[in-house]
């Protein structure tokens, strides 16, 4: 009986240690989290000039990772990302793009030669708020990307390109079923050249009722 008392005791004080062990945030690492988050929030911009060079991929697959965490209505989780790193179908997604300009596209490169996009489509039917969850996504990968020290930009006509022939096929090929609208294209690769100055922001953003 004394000798399971022991016993008993001994588990308590290993699960005491090693919760304690724990390694919490302390107050200085959570402000400094808390200001990387907001430098990053302040300091990404739209990048419109890229190198060849392919990114990691465990660094997209980290952006796409933050993409599935963004906040969706009622959790419906609506949107998908298409994970897009082949240059063939990058290419495919970039004349689709451009053809919805009509003739006058000629040779132009919608994606600024950025040699990654993700396609963040999102379900109409499956919840009331689609396109703010996708939108949400799109964020968050924008956001994620210059966190990771990518260039990214939003290219709109992600719709027009799914509602193609060819953009449905590529969604019958991954077996893609369902009600899917594109939201936006997020580009992403090594910024060339300088980066670009924040536009000024307009005043009277922010309107105050204390
Ligand atoms: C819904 C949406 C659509 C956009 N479409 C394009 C686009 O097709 N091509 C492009 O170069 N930039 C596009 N952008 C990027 C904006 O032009 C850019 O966010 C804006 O000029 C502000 O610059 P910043 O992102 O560097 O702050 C889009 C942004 C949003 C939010």
């Amino acid at each position: 009986m004394r000798r399971c008392f022991y016993v008993l005791l001994l588990a308590v004080a290993v699960v005491f240690v090693s919760c304690s062990n724990t390694p919490q945030p302390t107050e200085n690492e959570n402000t400094t989290a808390m200001n990387t988050t907001m430098q990053d929030l302040l300091t990404r911009r739209s990048i419109r000039q890229y190198t060849d060079e392919m990114p990691p991929m465990e660094v997209i697959e980290e952006i796409c990772k933050a993409g599935t965490y963004a906040p969706t209505g009622m959790n419906r989780q609506a949107p998908i990302i298409i994970a897009v790193t082949n240059r063939e179908v990058r290419d495919k997604l970039s004349r689709l793009n451009a053809a919805v300009f009509g003739k006058d596209a000629g040779d132009m490169d919608p994606f600024y030669g950025a040699p990654v996009v993700l396609v963040v489509l999102a379900d109409s039917s499956a919840a009331a708020t689609w396109k703010e969850d996708g939108s949400l996504v799109m964020g968050n990968l924008l956001n994620a990307a210059h966190a990771k020290g990518l260039g990214s930009c939003w290219i709109h006509r992600a719709k027009e390109e799914f509602e193609s022939e060819e953009g449905k096929a590529i969604l019958a090929e991954l077996g893609i079923t369902g009600n899917y609208v594109g939201i936006g294209n997020c580009i992403l690769g090594y910024p060339a050249g300088d980066y670009p100055e924040p536009a000024p922001r307009k005043e009277n953003y922010v309107y105050w009722i204390k």
